[in-house]
């Protein structure tokens, strides 16, 4: 996507502030275009609906949905509540760190969810993806996968990862 043109922040509010819509079918809108909420984008949706910059950005951390900086190429979210849990979800976790260098970011919220784009993946806690019968649940660039294990998750890492890769030479 050209980031000068179709993504642009003013853009991406003009197209998606429409009367009548709220702030929350806004910011899933712009989020579903351009993949995040561009930090520029707070001043214009403010103006498009009448709300200072505090009460936009307010919504904006308070979702843990949406996020400020462009996600990395392959985004795993692994399901941390309970049946999950039960099932290993804490050990394929430290699984998934160790293997892939990247950490699950801690918030005080009850998502945590890392942006740090500490390389090619990555890692968020999502909370019961409806495959309780079948944890421990997690979503790779948004196919879910069940009854994932150590050896299953790095077979479907290192797939996601050459998909992204033949994406790149095509491109
Ligand atoms: S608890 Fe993990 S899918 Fe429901």
């Amino acid at each position: 996507m050209d980031e000068t043109t179709a993504s642009a922040p003013d853009d991406l509010v003009r197209r998606h502030a429409q009367p009548g819509r709220t702030l929350l079918a806004i910011l899933h809108a712009i989020q579903d275009e351009a993949g995040f909420v561009p930090p520029a984008a707070v001043a214009p949706l403010s103006k498009a609906l009448n709300l200072s910059r505090a009460e936009v950005h307010g919504v904006i951390t308070y979702y843990h949905h949406f996020r400020t900086a462009p996600p990395a190429p392959v985004v795993v979210q692994l399901c941390r509540a309970e049946a999950c849990r039960s099932m290993g979800s804490e050990a394929l976790a430290q699984h998934a760190e160790a293997h892939t260098g990247c950490r699950f970011k801690q918030h005080g919220h009850a998502s945590e969810h890392v942006h740090d784009h500490a390389g090619e993946v990555e890692l968020e806690s999502v909370y019961c993806l409806g495959q309780c019968a079948l944890s421990p649940a997690m979503m790779i660039n948004g196919t879910l996968h069940a009854r994932v294990t150590p050896q299953k998750f790095d077979a479907l890492l290192a797939k996601a990862m050459a998909a992204v890769v033949r994406t790149e030479e095509a491109v």
